[in-house]
């Protein structure tokens, strides 16, 4: 067993190192134990990695962070187990269904174009800040019913819960405390003033037969909050990162916008930002390894999908891989229930960015990543001319 120093992830580091540090592990060691924390398992392989998703009897998302193995909140749903998950799944799906996406695509496609207008002409801006952020999170306040003008507040909070290193867990429960007390004035609110969003028809949902819970409700929207928020805007800046980094990739998409929707899947798989983590809940070995009740294990999607056994060139981006049967998304029960959604904010971005802006570059050296939780760009600074 060897120790990868997970504290090597803690700093910012040049985007790229963590998937090549995870690259160099893999292929090392099928799993191993990391003594960082309280101690994890960490599965490297794509057949391993999906073979937990698809096993909840054996994994429990009781905690979804290995480095949390006793977390203080439950995220609903997805720090449930079946079959209690199963009921809140059907309740949520119809939200976010590709019917349901669908007809959301033309508000999509106004606030993209909006927001490129609006530096399109100054010849750069910082990805992050001036697009990957507000584009995803104004289009989820909307969807949840909540205003838009508080985006700041929301983005410091979900910052908080998020990006903050473990030894920050007081400004996590405290940022999580807000969220909640907001949820439950908009949640109070939608039961007497009911509108056209997710909390107005959540208010009226039963579970075998009787009415949810508040605080039940509010640990959905707590998860919704943060699955919500920042994913997108994580995704979209490696996107943009490789395309700014990688003319040729750039130069092809503009050339063939139908290329678009493959190029979604190839920069999602190439670039994965969730380390998601369960915990066991029996004596098992897995993976070769001995695994107790108790113990938790991560499952890096970065490693999974840039797993040569099951990607042919892995670390090299194909826009046009086919048969791309990539983890990003997760497995199993709790496969993202946010996909469909995702899929149409990163395909609109492409289209819309390559439809308007000439050749963009990096302006700077290359930019930072962070790890904690969700992988992410610090800064994206983009000039075209
Ligand atoms: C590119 C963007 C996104 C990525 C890469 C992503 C990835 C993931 C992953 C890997 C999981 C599984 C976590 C686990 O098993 O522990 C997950 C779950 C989830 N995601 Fe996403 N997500 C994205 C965007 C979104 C969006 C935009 C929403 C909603 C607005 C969303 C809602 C959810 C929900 C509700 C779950 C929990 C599902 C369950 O437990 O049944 N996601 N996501």
């Amino acid at each position: 067993m060897t120790e990868l120093d997970f504290s090597l992830l803690a700093a910012a580091q040049p985007v790229g190192t963590t998937a090549e540090i995870m690259d160099g592990v893999r292929e090392e060691h099928r799993a191993f134990y990391s003594a960082y924390g309280k101690g994890f398992w960490v599965l490297t392989r794509y057949e391993d990695i999906l073979a937990a998703f698809q096993d909840p009897e054996l994994f429990s998302s009781a905690s979804v962070n290995a480095l949390d193995p006793e977390p203080r909140y439950r995220w609903i749903p997805e720090m449930l187990d079946p079959p209690e998950h199963t009921g809140w799944r059907r309740l949520l799906r119809p939200h976010f269904t590709p019917a349901a996406v669908k007809a959301r695509e033309a508000r999509v496609r106004e606030h993209c174009a909006g927001l490129v207008a609006g530096f399109a002409a100054s010849g750069g801006c910082d990805f992050v800040a001036d697009f990957a952020v507000p584009f995803p999170a104004v289009i989820f306040l909307e969807l949840m019913g909540l205003p838009v003008e508080r985006l700041d507040t929301f983005l410091a909070w979900e910052r908080a819960i998020l990006h903050g290193p473990p030894s920050a867990n007081a400004a996590r429960m405290a940022a999580m405390g807000e969220v909640t007390a907001m949820f439950a004035e908009l949640i109070a609110h939608r039961r007497a003033h009911p509108a056209d969003d997710l909390i107005s028809d959540a208010v009226t949902w039963t579970l075998d037969g009787a009415p949810i819970p508040e605080a039940d409700l509010l640990a959905m929207c707590l998860l919704l909050f943060m699955a919500g928020l920042d994913t997108v805007t994580s995704q979209l800046s490696y996107a943009f990162w490789h395309l700014a980094t990688h003319p040729a990739d750039q130069k092809e998409l503009r050339a063939d916008p139908d290329l678009i929707p493959s190029a979604v899947e190839e920069l999602t798989r190439a670039y994965s930002i969730v380390l998601p983590g369960r915990k066991v809940t029996r004596d098992a070995e897995f993976a070769g390894c001995p695994m107790k009740a108790g113990d938790m294990v991560m499952l890096p999607l970065t490693s999974a999908n840039r797993d040569p056994r099951a990607f042919t060139a892995p670390a090299r981006v194909d826009l046009r891989r086919p048969h791309n049967r990539h983890l990003a998304f997760a497995a199993g029960p709790h496969r993202c229930l946010g996909a469909h959604l995702a899929r149409l904010e990163l395909r609109v971005a492409l289209e819309e960015w390559h439809r308007v802006l000439p050749p963009y570059a990096l302006n700077r050296p290359n930019p930072t990543e962070h790890t904690y939780g969700l992988q992410g760009l610090n800064t994206l600074p983009l000039t075209w001319s």
